[in-house]
């Protein structure tokens, strides 16, 4: 195998920019392509402000942009050009025929390896970046290697970063995770993706195995992320109505060394373009294997997580008198999680609608993801309002329900807010990322979730 120098990601999204950003930065003697059918996307890349918003992430790429790194529509003359190609693009869920709502689409990876079949001229590592349902790379492996032309070798690398984080993700990864086939070329591939990693990753952390467990890990890390979020979640209700704190709960179960702390937050539940599809995705495999009690298990994950939502907007109605006809609510926070513009699957998507039926007048502010939440909303006309000034958001509100934990919400002036509000002024916290006490004081009727509400008589 020729040794590797240049490199191509086809998918400039959320994983596949962030990522070739952070390499090109950490392997300067290798060159990085870009590309993307979204030329917009592309553009954006190149004129050093990234599409996306993710901290740390534009001062990076202008050390690299035009130096090594560079992002050019012409996917057939770079994928001639590479030597190894990440595949980095979206696999959502099937929304049409068999598994629809739950298995994985995987027409744009399909459409990609096609498309690397037809340009190769020379031996090239395919390295699955997307999250693939198990046993994906060996359709790739089918597609690119048959009817002759050049031996290409098919990888998988998932991708653990989260958004918001995901400069320090990549930087510091817990593990970078590559399968690999057993064979000579399939070990000389891993070696040869294990070294561009091995420049900023402690060799220790890179994990290389077989391919399906490589694949088959991915959706169990993102299950098992998911379904603590769930655990936490289906207490919460029960706090509420016994007087049990979910926050002193979740401190006391998360000291076991053996459970750790980390994604216990109780709240709204998870959003994101991730945990969704892959756990139904899970499902969606473990039912076409025959294991159906499998299925319930990992679905209910998502049941929760939905209900978690509602249970949330119900208990807006409830505390507001049973009715939100014409009261207007200021929604805070419409990204996923705090420190992105991604509103995909968020929560707030879900509850804005709801209390849209309820016929609410909602008003979303948001420091970064008011362009996508007009475009998620586009239907719902003049029901809601999009105002990026939260002080300005809660004026005349009968209430406040915030459903992302934006570090800005704890800094804000609530006096301010509380007495430019309709009294009795409420304020849900979906996060419990407030100082609920401190709320109360100032006069709010705060209600958190998973512990008791603190309510003026
Ligand atoms: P994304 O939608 O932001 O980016 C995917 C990009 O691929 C889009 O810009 C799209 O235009 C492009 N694309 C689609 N078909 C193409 C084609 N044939 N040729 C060229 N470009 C094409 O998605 P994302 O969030 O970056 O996720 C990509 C993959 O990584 C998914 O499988 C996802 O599950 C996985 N993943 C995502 C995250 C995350 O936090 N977003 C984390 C880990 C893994
Ligand atoms: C997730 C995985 O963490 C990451 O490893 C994978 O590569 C992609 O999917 P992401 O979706 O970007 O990353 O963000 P994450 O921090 O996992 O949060 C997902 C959702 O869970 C958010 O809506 C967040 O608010 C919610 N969450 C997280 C909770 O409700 N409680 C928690 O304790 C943690």
């Amino acid at each position: 195998m020729k040794p590797i120098q240049t490199i191509l990601c086809i998918g400039a999204g959320y994983v596949g920019g962030p990522t070739m950003v952070v390499m090109a930065d950490r392997c300067p003697e290798y060159r990085f392509l870009v590309t993307d059918i979204n030329a917009d996307r592309l553009r954006a890349w190149q004129s050093g402000n990234p599409p996306i918003y993710e901290p740390g992430l534009q001062e990076i790429l202008a050390r690299v942009l035009n130096r090594n790194l560079f992002f050019t529509p012409d996917a057939d003359t770079a994928i001639e050009e590479a030597d190894l190609i990440f595949v980095s693009v979206n696999t959502p869920t099937k929304t049409f025929g068999q598994g629809a709502g739950m298995a994985a689409d995987l027409q744009y990876w399909e459409k990609t390896a096609r498309q690397i079949k037809a340009r190769a001229r020379t031996p090239k590592i395919v390295v699955e970046k997307s999250t693939v349902p198990v046993r994906t790379a060996e359709a790739m492996e089918r597609i690119l290697n048959t009817g002759g032309g050049p031996r290409i070798e098919v990888l998988s690398n998932p991708e653990f970063l989260a958004e918001g984080t995901a400069i320090r993700d990549l930087l510091e990864p817990d593990r970078v995770l590559i399968g690999g086939p057993e064979t000579p070329n399939g070990r000389e591939a891993m070696e040869a993706l294990a070294t561009i990693y091995a420049h900023w990753v402690p060799r220790e952390r890179i994990l290389t195995m077989d391919v399906w467990s490589s694949e088959l890990a991915k959706l169990a890390a993102n299950a098992f992320l998911a379904q603590r979020i769930s655990s936490i979640n289906a207490l919460t209700g029960l706090c509420e109505a016994t007087g049990a704190d979910i926050t002193r709960v979740a401190q006391a179960v998360g000291l076991d060394r053996r459970i750790g702390p980390r994604f216990l937050e109780a709240g709204v539940g998870f959003g994101g373009s991730c945990f969704q599809k892959d756990v139904l995705n899970l499902v969606y495999l473990c039912e076409a294997q025959g294991f159906p009690e499998a299925a319930h298990y990992w679905r209910q994950v998502v049941v929760m997580n939905l209900e978690q939502r509602r249970r949330f907007v119900r208990q807006i109605v409830s505390r507001l008198f049973n009715t939100l006809v014409d009261k207007r609510i200021a929604l805070f926070g419409f990204a996923f999680k705090p420190d992105t513009g991604d509103t995909r699957e968020s929560p707030a998507i879900a509850i804005c609608r709801q209390l849209v039926e309820e016929r609410a007048q909602v008003v979303v502010t948001d420091p970064q993801a008011l362009p996508n939440a007009q475009r998620d909303l586009a239907d719902l006309g003049t029901a809601v309002l999009f105002e990026p000034d939260p002080y300005r958001a809660a004026e005349g509100a009968h209430a406040i329900a915030l459903v992302t934990a934006w570090s800005e919400y704890r800094r804000l002036d609530y006096r301010r807010i509380f007495e430019r509000m309709v009294q009795p002024a409420f304020l849900f916290d979906g996060r419990n990322a407030l100082d609920h006490r401190r709320l109360f004081e100032i006069g709010f009727n705060v209600c958190p979730t998973g512990k008791a509400a603190l309510l003026h008589s």
